[in-house]
Parts: structure tokens; sequence; C-alpha cells
């Protein structure tokens, strides 16, 4: 199926909110039964809230389905058409999962290459498999300008200021500690090149990722609004790599 060719993210949390959403309507529809909660005003109002949570949970988990189904996919195209790649870039997707970014990336290069490093967590995204990527790579014609690595953010294989361009989307917050988030940025900073430039979407922790790029001395730092396009929203935190002077 087409739409579920980027996977689904975060499948484990999607199945939780359904769950405990099925699972509150049912207590909800239970309750009409109970007498004599179903006969006093204060019982019909614990109901309603109870049905009113149960539906929130699974809207809530509609819309992540949603989001990673279509919406992402136009977040990704907007954020690359941004970038103005000249096609002879070299661009690493972090934590690339099923290839979205590093695939639409991919497109817009001619000399260029796109690469995609993840360690193909299966928690975070639905049919996370290198496997599964390579199918996205072939499907969408961009054999010849990408190419997969495995391996963990923490410790990125790559010589210093290698990549044009790094983007991120939805991978850092999966480390729990925020030295392990900051090890990723700063081993970012170490693998872009004087005039690159770095850009991590996430919906968790943007203002340390901003704070820590700032930190690091990159210029033009910014983390944008929060954008509603996708659920949860997110925000694009940008730096640029200051160019030598000469
Ligand atoms: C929610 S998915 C997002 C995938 C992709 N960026 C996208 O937008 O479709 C998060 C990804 O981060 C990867 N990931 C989590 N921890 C990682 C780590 N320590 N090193 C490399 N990748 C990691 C997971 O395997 C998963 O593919």
């Amino acid at each position: 199926m087409k739409f579920l060719q980027y996977g689904i993210d975060a499948p484990y949390a999607v199945t939780h909110l359904i769950l405990a959403g099925l699972a509150l309507m049912g207590v909800g529809w239970a309750m009409q039964f109970v007498y004599p909660v179903a006969m006093t005003k204060i019982g019909l109002m614990i109901t309603f809230f109870i049905v009113g949570a149960g539906w929130s949970l699974l809207y809530t988990a509609a819309l992540m389905v949603f989001s990673s189904c279509f919406s992402k996919r136009h977040l990704a195209k907007k954020i690359i058409a941004k970038l103005q790649l000249q096609g002879n870039e070299s661009i690493l997707d972090i934590g690339c999962g099923s290839g979205l970014f590093m695939i639409e990336a991919a497109k817009k290069l001619s000399t260029g290459k796109a690469i995609g490093l993840d360690c193909w967590v299966k928690k975070d995204q639905l049919k996370n498999s290198p496997y599964h990527t390579l199918r996205n790579i072939d499907r969408e014609n961009v054999y010849d300008k990408t190419a997969l690595v495995t391996g963990d953010m923490r410790y990125l294989p790559f010589k210093d200021h290698y990549f044009d361009v790094i983007i991120s989307n939805l991978a850092l917050h999966n480390l729990s500690s925020s030295q392990a988030r900051t090890k990723v940025i700063e081993e970012a900073v170490r693998i872009v090149k004087p005039g690159g430039r770095i850009l991590f979407i996430d919906f968790q922790y943007t203002k340390e990722y901003s704070t820590e790029l700032s930190k690091i001395l990159m210029k033009n730092v910014h983390r944008s609004k929060l954008n509603f396009i996708v659920c949860p929203p997110v925000r694009l935190v940008s730096a640029e790599v200051q160019s030598p002077k000469i």
C-alpha cells in the first residue's frame, strides 16, 4: 500500500492510544447500566468525561497515522524545497527510517549523494529495516544517488567536514539523555562542511538543540514556530556553520 510506504511513526504509542481510547469508550458505555450512576447528574457527567477522553485518544491516534502516511510527506517536500539544493551536495539524513527525507533530497540531486543512517528501531517506526528503505529507494528511482549506513547516531562514522547538509526528522528525541542528544549535535557539527547547514525537526527538546548549536558557535541558529501540519506538531531548528574567513 503506497500510503504506508514510509511506515507509521511510534507504532506502539499509536496502539496504546487506540487501546486506551477503546477501553475508556467501553467503560463509558458500560456505565449506563450501572444504577445509580446513570440516574444522577454527577454520574452522567463522569460518563460524558470518560467517553470524551476515549474519543480524544482515538482522535490523536488517527491524526498520528494520517500524519505518518500523508502530512509528513508534505512537510518533507516543503523543507527540502526550501534548501534550494544545487544538485552536487552531500547530504546526511540522521535516523532516516524508511528514508522519506533522504529520498526527497536525492530527487533534487544530480552529482550529489544523500546518505541515510539508522539503527532500525522497530518501536520507532513500523516496518523499520534497511530492506524496507531500499525498497523505497528503488520505487522512487534514486538508487544511484543514495546510500544507507547502519549505525548509531551518537557515533557518526564519517570524516570531519564531509557533508553540505545534515537533516534529521523526529529522531533525536528517541535518545533519553540530554548528554546523548548533545553528542549527536556535536557529531553533526564535526562532519558538516564550513558553510554547510544542519536541520533538526522534532516535537521535543528543540530549545535544547538550538541552545547547543548556539554554544558551538553556529551561525544563524533559528528555531521555528510550531508546525501543526503533522501530529505531534514539530519545530525546525536550523543552523549554518561559519565559513572560514579568507
Ligand atoms: C520516528 S522515526 C523517524 C524516521 C525518519 N526520520 C522519518 O522522518 O520518517 C525515528 C528513527 O530514529 C531511529 N533511531 C533511534 N535511535 C537511533 C540511534 N541511536 N541511532 C540511529 N538511529 C536511531 C529509529 O530507528 C527510527 O528510524
